[in-house]
């Protein structure tokens, strides 16, 4: 098993292209099932949870393309194949987005039900409600959501909570759906936004993407797309925090600040410095005086979850105590033991991190939990005294595209070993 060694004391300096966003990507791979026509994305992050998510459009009969510059073609004129088997959606819980638009384009499907994970029981009976709220019949049987429909009906359905790939299965299901679809409460994520493009693209007819309330009109067929995905702004916001961590200056290409607006901020109470040097540019600067701040995630435009473990770190080296709650999911404190071994002052009282600002992490032998608890034990080893060994990287590869590599271009001393 990989892991991945760092010496920390080093400031970040130097240019990071930004990658195609991970939860753009896997929910447009999805849509492609719901037409027959050839769909062509460009700037597809090179991932493991992207090669799981073709390795399933594989099983289903989709032709696949790839190539290095000119990015990932999909043929589905050969789909047969409506399962979604408990092998590959054990690794990634994301490979329910295929129930919507097989659902909407073949009228069947069976999709092994996705368990928890670390950070929480992620149930899934909000994408389960809708589609039945469509006209869809479904039976859970055997660890397997068994779901039939000779023909989606539009409908109006609210989502309590906001749900992201909830509403991302509902959008792509009502795309093809008789009649008109309103989703109120619905998610609204630059991913979300993303996949209504794409799906626009293809011929959909929506309205409100990336608000609350988002009209579908169903049609009776969608075409092929070329569709560019959108630059991820989680690793763009990771890449900023390890900027202010180590007191680098840091320019991140082609990202989009405008997706980024929340984490910006927050980084800017702190003390960063940060210039949108145009609408595909930031550069990141810090000269070491950073001020805690509080903290509560939410969904979009509140501030990520996905960050939370990420600005854990930075709040943890800096001067004063902040307070971090998480709202969205239940269990996303897994990275505090493995800081606080590294010498954090944090005190877990429910959904609620209390941190109390010191002036130095110390190298130490980690273990990592999740994909972002992940990222923010790389985070803290940048800035820790000494070495520290990250086990269980397989974890970080599912959503950062050779974090090691890019991070060694900015002057880190960083680097995958093996055993
Ligand atoms: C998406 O997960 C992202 N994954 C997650 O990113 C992200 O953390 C999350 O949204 C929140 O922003 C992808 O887009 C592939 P949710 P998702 O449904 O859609 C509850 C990463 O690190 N809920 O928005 O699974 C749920 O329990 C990953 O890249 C229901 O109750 O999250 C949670 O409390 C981690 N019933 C809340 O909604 C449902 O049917 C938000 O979850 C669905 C969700």
């Amino acid at each position: 098993m990989d892991k991945i060694l760092v010496r920390g004391g080093r400031p970040l300096k130097g240019t990071i292209p930004i990658s195609g966003a991970k939860n753009a990507t896997l929910p447009i791979l999805a849509a492609s099932l719901l037409t027959t026509g050839h769909v062509h994305l460009s700037n597809v992050p090179h991932l493991r949870d992207v090669t799981t998510m073709l390795e399933l459009l594989g099983q289903h009969g989709s032709a696949i393309t790839i190539d290095e510059k000119l990015g990932v073609e999909i043929d589905n004129a050969r789909v047969n194949n409506f399962t979604a088997p408990y092998d590959l959606v054990a690794t990634m819980r994301a490979s329910i987005l295929v129930m919507g638009p097989l659902l909407a384009r073949y009228g069947q499907t069976d999709i092994s039900l996705p368990g928890g994970c670390a950070i929480g029981s992620r149930p899934v009976n909000l994408h389960i409600q809708g589609l039945r709220a469509m006209g869809a019949d479904i039976e859970l049987g055997g660890g397997y959501i068994r779901a039939r429909a000779k023909r989606l009906v539009g409908t109006r359905f609210t989502f309590d909570p906001v749900t992201v790939t909830g509403t991302e299965n509902l959008l792509m299901a009502a795309t093809l759906a008789k009649g008109q679809t309103i989703l109120e409460n619905a998610a609204r994520e630059p991913e979300v936004v993303d996949l209504a493009q794409c799906l626009i693209a293809m011929g959909a007819k929506i309205q409100g993407a990336g608000t609350s309330t988002i009209v579908i009109d169903g049609v009776d067929s969608l075409q092929g797309c070329h569709h560019a995905i959108i630059p991820d702004r989680i690793e763009t916001a990771t890449f900023m925090v390890a900027a202010v961590l180590t007191q680098g200056d840091v320019l991140l290409t082609n990202a989009c600040a405008s997706t980024l607006y929340a984490p910006i901020d927050k980084l800017k109470d702190m003390g960063a410095i940060i210039d949108e040097l145009d609408n595909q540019s930031i550069r990141v600067r810090s000269n070491g005086n950073i001020r805690a701040i509080d903290l509560e995630t939410s969904p979009f435009p509140g501030f990520p979850t996905d960050l939370q473990a990420q600005m854990l770190v930075l709040i943890s080296l800096s001067q004063g105590t902040g307070i971090v709650t998480e709202t969205v999911f239940e269990n996303r404190f897994m990275h505090v033991s493995e800081l606080q071994r590294m010498g954090a002052d944090i005190r877990i009282r429910g959904n609620t991190a209390h941190v109390r600002g010191c002036s130095k992490l110390i190298g130490a032998p980690v273990m990592a939990t999740d994909l972002r608890a992940s990222a923010s034990l790389v985070l803290a080893g940048l800035a820790a005294e000494g070495e520290t060994l990250i086990s269980r990287v397989y974890h970080i590869d599912r959503g950062y595209e050779r974090i090691e590599e890019k991070l060694r271009a900015l002057d880190a001393d960083i680097q995958r070993v093996s055993g």
